[in-house]
């Protein structure tokens, strides 16, 4: 090889060996600069979803319902007149939110139908300019947050059915095609960007919560460019999944995983009846076992729960509602220290129920599903058992130990005999000390 030819591909190995560290370099810094903010995310296990908005005047579908032609969108709009916050309390709901062991809460600053719950600057409704509730019910709700230690959340549609450049509007009918008119559309990015910077600049949220990204693709939303005109003003928040690839964690929807997700984080958004507004009409309720049951799982698995209230148009919230907050707050206040700062259990197989670990996963927690009492199984595990007590109580309890074969490395089966008497109402929980971190035995009996 010519000295030269020599020289010039020795340069071009190592410029791009030096672009391939930086961008290394880039990806760590990026990877562990999100590592960093997500911690108190990882932690925080339970967040409370508030949909509260106009529709909760005449009681029907969020937004949904005049898009889906349920009502006209003059009849929907007309809501604005009775939204009067009259006995709106941000203190007491900050109060009930910290009563179920939430660390975080989620308000829906602004829905797919544009009415914004702050006074936006930009010429659009808003509740304090265009309903009788004539103020920013944003702000005293995130200083109550503050004041008990809840992190504060951003609900954010990126869709605005009511603005009149957005080009959706009800389902068969559009205002127009992007293409057609690229103004108009950036026009609408203005408003949005600005829409968006008031809130990042006012309330600096500790999480931006967005929806409706489903309408446009990553580029006409422009949404890297969103993700850093957050960032570039509140480094630490936090941003959901719903941004076109452009956020932190995913949010399933409603919809339950059965196999752990392989996601980093992740948030189970859900409703305690079917709607995530006030719906007067809807009376099918989950139960607070059914919701402690599908908590423990999500967080079993690595996943946060969202539970999501709808309070009425006047700021109360449905009582039904209230008592899955409070009972659900009973439970974690006697079981908290199984959910709170532990990381997801052990895998499936081992024990026929939801599992967690401290972070140092030499405690195990074992949560006995369907109200059980009896003698309960552990297949699997390595550990020698130290101790076991049954959280929220002084109750002891002791494993045997059966079918341990001294010549074999499969490790015997734990029974642990759970009495009747010290079942908890919804959901009983083991504290298992281990003799050191968990190892766990993953084998087919020797046939491996
Ligand atoms: C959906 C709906 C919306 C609701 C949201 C909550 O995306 O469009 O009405 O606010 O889910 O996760």
């Amino acid at each position: 090889m010519k000295r030269k030819t020599f020289y010039k591909k020795n340069l071009l190995i190592s410029s791009l060996l030096f672009f391939s560290v930086t961008i290394y370099a880039q990806q760590k810094i990026n990877a562990d600069s999100i590592r960093n903010k997500m911690h108190w995310f990882a932690d925080a296990k339970l967040g409370i979803f508030i949909h509260w908005g106009i529709y909760a005047v005449k009681g029907i579908d969020e937004s949904w319902s005049f898009y889906n032609k349920k009502i006209s969108y003059a009849g929907y709009i007309e809501q604005l007149k009775g939204f009067t916050a009259s006995k709106y309390n941000p203190q007491a709901w900050a109060a009930l939110i910290k009563e179920t062991g939430a660390r975080y809460a989620v308000i829906t600053t602004k829905h797919h139908d544009g009415v914004a719950l702050w006074p936006t600057k930009q010429n659009h409704f808003n509740v304090k300019d265009n309903t009788p509730a004539k103020r920013d019910v944003l702000q005293p709700f995130y200083d109550a947050l503050n004041k008990q230690g809840i992190k504060r959340g951003a609900y954010f549609s990126l869709i605005d059915w009511s603005y009149t450049d957005y080009p959706g509007f009800i389902k068969d009918s559009t205002r127009y095609k992007i293409a057609d008119e690229p103004e108009r559309w950036k026009h609408f990015q203005h408003f949005l960007q600005a829409q968006i910077d008031e809130i990042n600049i006012a309330y600096k949220p500790d999480l931006w919560w967005f929806d409706g990204d489903w309408e446009h693709t990553p580029v006409e939303w422009e949404a890297e460019k969103l993700r850093l005109q957050i960032l570039s003003k509140n480094p630490a928040a936090i941003i959901n999944g719903r941004l076109q690839g452009y956020g932190d964690y995913e949010t399933p929807e409603q919809n339950f995983p059965v196999s752990r997700p392989k996601f980093n984080w992740w948030e189970l958004c859900m409703t305690t009846n079917n709607n995530w507004g006030y719906h007067p009409d809807d009376t099918a309720y989950k139960t607070p076992f059914e919701v402690i049951t599908i908590f423990v799982d999500a967080v079993s698995n690595g996943g946060n729960l969202l539970l999501d209230i709808g309070p009425k148009e006047d700021g109360t919230i449905p009582a039904k509602q209230v008592n899955v907050l409070k009972e659900l707050g009973k439970w974690n206040k006697k079981n908290g220290e199984a959910i709170f700062g532990t990381i997801p259990g052990l895998p499936q197989g081992h024990f026929y129920g939801p599992t967690t670990l401290s972070k140092d996963s030499t405690t195990l927690y074992l949560f006995l599903p369907a109200q059980t009492a009896g003698n309960i199984m552990l297949k699997g595990l390595v550990n020698e058992i130290k101790d076991i007590v049954v959280v929220g109580t002084a109750q002891h309890l002791r494993p045997k130990v059966v079918g341990k074969i001294s010549w074999s490395p499969v490790p015997g089966l734990v029974f642990i005999n759970v009495p009747e008497k010290i079942r908890d109402k919804y959901m009983t929980v083991l504290k298992l000390t281990l003799n050191g971190a968990v190892k766990l035995y993953r084998g087919q009996g020797g046939l491996n």
